[in-house]
């Protein structure tokens, strides 16, 4: 993370020209057609199968009141102020009625609990919810409370209601048993109309005393319809792209503000009345847009990071603290020799992932019901970190994880930046490392990114391989939230990533940052895939995204126009990849101008191609065109037909569009 950035106006020099000075039909055919080589028998490079992936970090309400299905806000009374989230409403208050007990001594993780001595007149205890409680007619609520009965005689309604009060759902728990152990009782309920703005409420009737913790509601059309799951129309999306991995959990939360905040997966798994609950540094990290009540509960942690991973085919690709907190925050560093528990914690990820069951940390994967490997391949040491600090804590963990696992992948921070002397002395140490992979980040403005879609073209092509790991195009200030991510930032990522895919032997892994935001809770923009209670859409970068990794290929070949790589010259941008598998040529090409271009493609070598190909086509002639949970695919990709004419493809593009041609093999 980089705090202040530099934004450069982004807008393009074509943009002057509005749409009403397009040139008319007759001199666009007049317009003599770029010729476009691609030579078909000769690959180049090999495109990974997961090239192309996504980047989960719980920013933006992204993971608790986002993916992770729970309803109920400070389920446990573990934020710093205990019922933050709750109120109780009562019509005569009574003292020690409702009380926030501590019991850290007896558990260090989970201290705090509620006391309710029910004396007199019901009362109710409402939740908020994370940005109201998103409820859907007909579907099932799965309530959930952990409780000891200390004098019977106290019941509780469970009630949903919309913001003018009306009950839109219901239903009862009775307790059972008296004593000092901890139980836990369920019930379910349907509800009967749709609101995104709900609240819950329990009813308190009758008489008696009772200890209450974990007080949950989920939604059960969850993911897989897995209980206390992941919200099914956020994990759509990502599986509708097919990505092929999923970098987690971060971003900043894995450095923390400080090194006692930073992410430490052990924590994650387990009994989630067990996973100890921790600020989350985005609650605080921009005072424009701090958000007091934004926790990390870890309900989904490192075991559902797998398992989601695993679920939609992709790799999982965890970062771990590397024994830095935030170099923009504290900058705190643990002592060298003090580096152990943190190397350690690498190690047993691996084990836990990949350990056969009888290791200690299998042994945990397999009792959390996963007896079958993860086969975890590879992991990033560090985030954003910098220096040579940060060289001397990644060369402890580099040797401990090769020593014991040889071929396992290790990723190496950039930095926050694509160049500077803090990205050259990483670039130029890590590269004479020999590093596996360097992460390179970048948050740049549109014509940065259309400046850069050469930037691999020279690279070393036998050294080190580059995760671009983070990546957005930042449209100008006066985009704000959900604005930002138009068609024109869109577009400009498409553009550069036709240079990702040229260079597929040394890009070999690339995912945009972040990915979900909360329309109500955001504290970074632009993202993936915004979501509100009830709705999700993707953006235009979702569909350029989607359009890589749907069409990957195998093979990359050379697309040339006047024998040079195709960076911008007219306003075009492009990369062709075979896919061996399907056998078909894919070709993608962006205009980046607003004019109409023809190009005819001159399919060079002995490989025939069928007569008929498809055109998924990405456009829009206003550069400000947003998608929205009212116009979901106003930019989304529409299908069409192409017919070759032997060995050409004459086509037009659109002004600004993103083109993907796929033309099957004879
Ligand atoms: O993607 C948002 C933030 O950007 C990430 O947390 C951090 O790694 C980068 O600075």
């Amino acid at each position: 993370m980089k705090l202040n950035r530099p934004f450069k106006s982004v807008l393009f020099t074509g943009l002057a020209c509005s749409l009403s000075v397009l040139p008319f039909p007759s001199l666009l055919q007049a317009q003599e057609a770029k010729i476009i080589k691609i030579k078909l028998d000769q690959p180049i490079a090999k495109v990974q199968p997961n090239m192309w992936g996504v980047f989960f970090e719980d920013i933006n309400f992204g993971a608790d009141g986002g993916i992770y299905a729970e309803l109920i806000k400070n389920r446990s009374f573990e934020f710093a102020k205990p019922l933050m989230g709750w109120t109780v409403s009562r019509k005569r208050p009574q003292e020690g009625e409702v009380l926030v007990v501590n019991r850290k001594e007896e558990n260090t993780t989970n201290p705090r609990y509620l006391q309710v001595s029910k004396l007199t007149d019901d009362f109710e205890l409402i939740n908020e919810g994370f940005k109201g409680i998103g409820v859907k007619k007909g579907v099932r609520y799965d309530f959930s409370v952990m409780y000891r009965q200390l004098e019977p005689g106290v019941k509780m309604v469970l009630l949903l209601k919309d913001p003018d009060q009306k009950i839109i759902g219901q239903g009862a728990v009775t307790f059972t048993g008296q004593g000092k152990d901890w139980q836990k009782q369920t019930a379910s309920f349907v509800a009967t109309e749709t609101n995104p703005k709900a609240k819950f409420s329990i009813l308190f009737q009758g008489k008696g005393k009772v200890d209450l913790d974990m007080i949950s509601l989920f939604p059960g059309d969850t993911w897989k319809n897995r209980p206390q799951g992941l919200r099914a129309d956020m994990v759509q999306l990502l599986a509708d792209m097919k990505p092929g991995f999923i970098r987690f959990p971060g971003g900043c939360i894995v450095e923390g503000t400080d090194l006692a905040n930073r992410y430490q997966w052990k924590n994650t798994i387990g009994p989630i009345e067990d996973r100890k609950l921790m600020i989350n540094r985005w609650n605080t990290e921009f005072s424009y847009r701090s958000a007091p009540d934004y926790y990390q509960t870890f309900g989904l942690g490192f075991f559902e990071y797998f398992q989601l991973s695993e679920d939609i085919g992709a790799d999982a690709l965890p970062i771990l603290n590397c024994g830095m907190a935030c170099q923009f925050n504290t900058a705190e560093v643990v002592a060298l020799d003090e580096l152990g528990p943190y190397v350690q914690d690498a190690l047993d990820l691996i084990e836990f992932a990949n350990g056969d069951v009888n290791t200690t940390w299998g042994k945990k994967r397999a009792e959390l019901g996963h007896p079958k490997p993860f086969n975890l391949k590879m992991m990033g040491v560090g985030n954003e970190n910098w220096g040579v600090q940060y060289l001397e804590r990644l060369a402890i963990f580099t040797k401990a994880i090769k020593a014991k696992y040889p071929d396992f992948k290790i990723i190496n921070s950039s930095g926050t930046d694509p160049e500077g002397d803090r990205f050259n002395l990483l670039n130029t140490s890590l590269r004479a490392n020999k590093a596996d992979f360097i992460d390179e980040h970048y948050y740049r403005p549109a014509d940065w990114f259309l400046k850069n879609a050469g930037r691999y073209d020279n690279y070393p092509r036998n050294e080190s391989k580059v995760f671009v790991g983070e990546y957005a195009v930042h449209a100008d200030k006066n985009h704000v939230g959900s604005n930002r991510n138009n068609w024109e930032s869109a577009l400009a990522a498409a553009s550069l990533m036709t240079g990702l895919e040229r260079n597929a032997d040394v890009v070999q892994m690339a995912s945009y940052a972040p990915l979900f935001a909360h329309i109500d809770g955001w504290q970074w923009a632009p993202d993936m895939i915004w979501v509100d209670n009830l709705n999700v859409y993707g953006t235009p970068d979702y569909y350029v995204q989607k359009l890589f990794s749907t069409n990957r290929g195998t093979d990359v070949v050379s697309i040339t126009l006047d024998d040079k790589n195709i960076t911008g010259q007219d306003g075009l941008y492009a990369s062709s990849v075979l896919d061996k598998n399907k056998k078909e040529l894919i070709i993608k090409i962006a205009n980046n101008s607003n004019q109409h271009k023809a190009v005819d493609f001159a399919l060079d070598g002995q490989t025939r191609l069928k007569s008929k190909g498809t055109l998924e086509e990405l456009a829009s002639s206003n550069l400000d065109q947003l998608n929205s949970f009212d116009q979901p695919k106003a930019v989304s990709p529409k299908l069409s037909a192409v017919a070759l004419k032997g060995k050409k493809l004459n086509m037009d593009l659109k002004p600004y569009s993103f083109n993907v041609i796929r033309i099957p093999l004879n």
